[in-house]
């Protein structure tokens, strides 16, 4: 099967999904990388595993006066061409318009989120959910990976994972447990939704 992963940074959960494909964990292959940033270590690890990027950036967009639904009409564009049996947002930073999912009817998308399921939605999840801890108003937080539908971080939760935080912990000791979470969560997420995938085609 063919996953085509959008990514806007590091690329650490990319790196997750390039690892557990080249281990044999994840039967795939990924036929292209899109980042809406050039100058983002994801391209590199993207590049080095040979995979073939693409930047789809929105500033030439609105420079151009173009509105954000032909930034997503292109960026769908992009995506069907590469012929996707998933998608996997992995730390990428755009909301998605209902019209660009509206170009995937029979194609599943997932997103990784750094919170538990209706909690701190959008982005520096887990900044916030540290500054909530730091208030006493949680104990811990966690991480999920969903469907992307059209609210935003609002799909229905395919593997949701709780993550203590520590008394002792700084942001980066949580930001580190968290990801390493995420690691594990996105690779079984994306096995998840393609091995669904497999039985719907057979029965259908
Ligand atoms: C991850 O925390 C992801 O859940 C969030 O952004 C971060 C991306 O990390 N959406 P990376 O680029 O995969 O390392």
């Amino acid at each position: 099967p063919r996953v085509v992963v959008l990514i806007s940074g590091t690329g650490s959960n990319l790196q997750a999904l390039i690892d557990a494909i080249a281990q044999g964990t994840l039967k795939a292959e990924i036929p292209l990388v899109i980042s809406n940033r050039s100058k983002v270590f994801g391209l590199e690890r993207a590049a080095k595993a040979g995979i073939p990027t693409k930047v789809h950036a929105l500033k030439p967009y609105t420079t151009a006066g173009k509105p954000r639904t032909e930034y997503d009409a292109d960026l769908a564009q992009l995506i069907v061409e590469a012929k996707p049996d998933l998608v996997v947002l992995a730390g990428f930073m755009h909301i998605l318009s209902p019209a660009f999912l509206d170009q995937f009817p029979s194609t599943p998308l997932i997103n990784l989120h750094p919170a538990l399921p209706g909690q701190f939605d959008g982005a520096r999840a887990i900044e916030r959910a540290f500054e909530a801890f730091q208030k006493g108003e949680i104990k811990h937080t966690g991480v999920m990976v969903h469907r992307v539908i059209q609210a935003v971080d609002g799909g229905e939760p395919l593997l949701v994972k709780e993550v203590e935080i520590k008394p002792e912990d700084d942001l980066a000791a949580l930001q580190e447990r968290i990801h390493s979470v995420e690691h594990v969560l996105l690779v079984q997420g994306a096995s998840l939704v393609l091995e669904q995938e497999s039985h719907k085609n057979k029965s259908a």
